[in-house]
This record gives C-alpha cells, structure tokens and sequence, in this order.
C-alpha cells in the first residue's frame, strides 16, 4: 500500500496519486539562480584497483572497461545495471570522486560541452548525493537548508540573501509543507522518506551546481516516495541542469521520466543513448501492457 506524503499534514487525501506529484513538481517554478548549461561526456573510461593482501601484490580488478557515454545539459541520465555492475564506480570516476581510493588507475576522456577536460574540473563543477545521506535528526527543512548556506555560500551574503536561497530550493523541489517538519529518525517521527532525500538534494543544490550526481536516490523508498524524487529530478533538469543517477531497478513510471541510460554489466557498457532508442532496439522484446515503457 502507498504511504502518505506527510504524517503531520492530516488535511491531506491518504492516497495520492504518482500523478498528482508529477503534476505538482510539472507545475514548480523553479526560481534558483540560471545556472551554465553543462554537457558531459566520457570516452574510454576504465577503473582498476589494486587488489588487497599480501597474496595479491601488484594485481589489479579491472571495474570499469572502457565505458563510454553522454550525459546531456537538461537532462536526466540514468546510470542502469545490475548490483556490483559498477554504477557507482563510473558514477564517481564521473564526478572526480576516484582520487579517494588509494592505488587506483583512472583512464579515459572526459570532455565538457565538447572540451576536453581534466577529471578534478567536473568535481569543482558537480554537487554529488550519497546514498546513505547524513542530516541533523532535530533540525527542520528549513533549518538545515539555512545551515548549508552558511558552509556553501560566500559569507559576505546578506542572511536575506542566504534566506532567498533556501525558499528557491524548497520551492524547486516541493518541500514547501515539510518546510518546518524536523528531519527526525527512527526514535522520532520526522520527513518522509522522499521528502528525506529531496532535503539531501536540497543541500546540495543550494550550491547552484549545473551537475548533479546521484548515488541510488530511490533505493529504500516506496514507489510513491521514489517517484517525487525523481519528478523533482526532472523538473531540475528542465531548468536546464544535467542530473546523473546510478539508479537501481527504475519501476515503468520512473524509467518514463529518464532522457538518457547507460547500461552497465560487468564493468562494460552496454547501451549508452537516448531511452527511446533503448525501445527501439529491443523490438522482440514483449512486456505486460502495465509495465511497457511508454
Ligand atoms: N574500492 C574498491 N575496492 C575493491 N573493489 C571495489 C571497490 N569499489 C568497487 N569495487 C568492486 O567493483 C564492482 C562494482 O562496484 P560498484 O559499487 O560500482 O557496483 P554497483 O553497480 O554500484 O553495485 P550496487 O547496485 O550494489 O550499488 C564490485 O564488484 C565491487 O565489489
Ligand atoms: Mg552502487
């Protein structure tokens, strides 16, 4: 059974529908700073790392072979496979996160709007969502948006500037009646779980990065609660930023919102293009009306 939105909005239908929340994220206007449009696209990319213990001296793990793909400005791209696949792998060497991980070789071109470009560069220009996102239980929306401000934005804004931030974030991404919910956590009763990750997008945002990097946003939420964040997704993307998620088993409606897949298995692509030409591609491949992609 779908879960309500919001516990503490009791006004609210117990059941909405997953298109009243497209329409109402269709309907945002997103009022955050334009933002430079910024095409991605990658060549070649290939990840090893070296293998641990004593045994394995000098042995690598080839995670990515050679993967290539594009991730348009105003656009959602998907980043699709099977676990251990190396979603997350391709999604970090993407955002320049690789550098973290001791011993490892990174190859491969990256270009932005067609120039070629250093790795670190995309990292300078990304904001990049964990999986497993950390936010203060006790404080609400709003406080935690206003908290980021003050680690993102440059001190020398007026608080009514920062406070003009924090109301466009939470406008462009529908968390207008969570604005003063605390974030809680298992003990006590706080955000949803959507309106959980939106609040993690949220702090990034507040940034105004022109990529967006996502790791697994929808895993652990119900599909009413997956489908907000990804409207919110799309209605970011409309406003002309590029949003990348790895994103794990999309169920029909979700797979409708995306512009771009690449498929991984094993480390190696196999389709990178548009979600319509994944369709045509596959022809012979005949699904249940309820769940064929539109
Ligand atoms: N730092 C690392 N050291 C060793 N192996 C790693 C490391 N990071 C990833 N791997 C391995 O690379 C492969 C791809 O991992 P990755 O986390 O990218 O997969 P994934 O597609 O994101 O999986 P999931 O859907 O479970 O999140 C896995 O076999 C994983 O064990
Ligand atoms: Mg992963």
């Amino acid at each position: 059974m779908e879960q309500k939105e919001d516990c503490n909005d009791w006004e609210q239908p117990l059941l909405k529908k997953e298109t009243d929340v497209a329409a109402e994220m269709a309907g945002q206007q997103l009022a955050l700073k334009p933002i430079k449009p910024v095409g991605l696209s990658w060549r070649g990319v290939s990840l090893s790392i070296p293998l641990k213990g004593k045994k394995n001296k000098g042995k690598t793990k080839e995670i990515l072979h050679q993967v290539s793909g594009t991730a348009p400005a105003g656009r959602v791209t998907a980043i699709m496979g099977p676990t251990g696949s190396g979603k997350s792998s391709l999604l970090n060497a993407l955002a320049g996160r690789v550098s973290f991980i001791k011993g490892a070789t990174l190859e491969g071109e990256l270009s932005v709007n067609g120039m070629p470009v250093e790795y670190g560069v995309v990292r300078r220009l990304c904001a990049y969502v964990v999986q497993d996102d950390v936010l203060y239980s006790f404080l609400t929306v709003q406080e935690t948006l206003t908290l980021a401000t003050h680690f993102y934005l440059p001190s020398a804004l007026s608080e009514q500037e920062k406070a003009t931030y924090v109301r466009d974030v939470i406008n462009a991404l529908g968390l207008a009646k969570a604005r003063n919910t605390i974030i809680g956590d298992g003990q006590v009763r706080g955000v949803s779980g959507g309106e959980r990750k939106r609040v993690s997008v949220g702090v990034e945002l507040i940034s105004n990065p022109s990529l967006l990097f996502l790791d697994e946003p929808t895993s652990g939420l119900d599909s009413f609660q997956a489908q907000s964040v990804m409207s919110a997704m799309g209605s970011l993307a409309q406003s002309g930023r590029t949003v990348v998620a790895a994103i794990h088993q999309p169920r029909s409606s979700i797979f409708d919102l995306l512009d771009m897949l690449v498929l991984v298995s094993e480390g190696r692509i196999i389709y990178a293009g548009s979600r319509r030409g994944l369709i045509l591609r596959l022809p012979g491949m005949v699904l249940p009306p309820s769940v064929l992609p539109q």
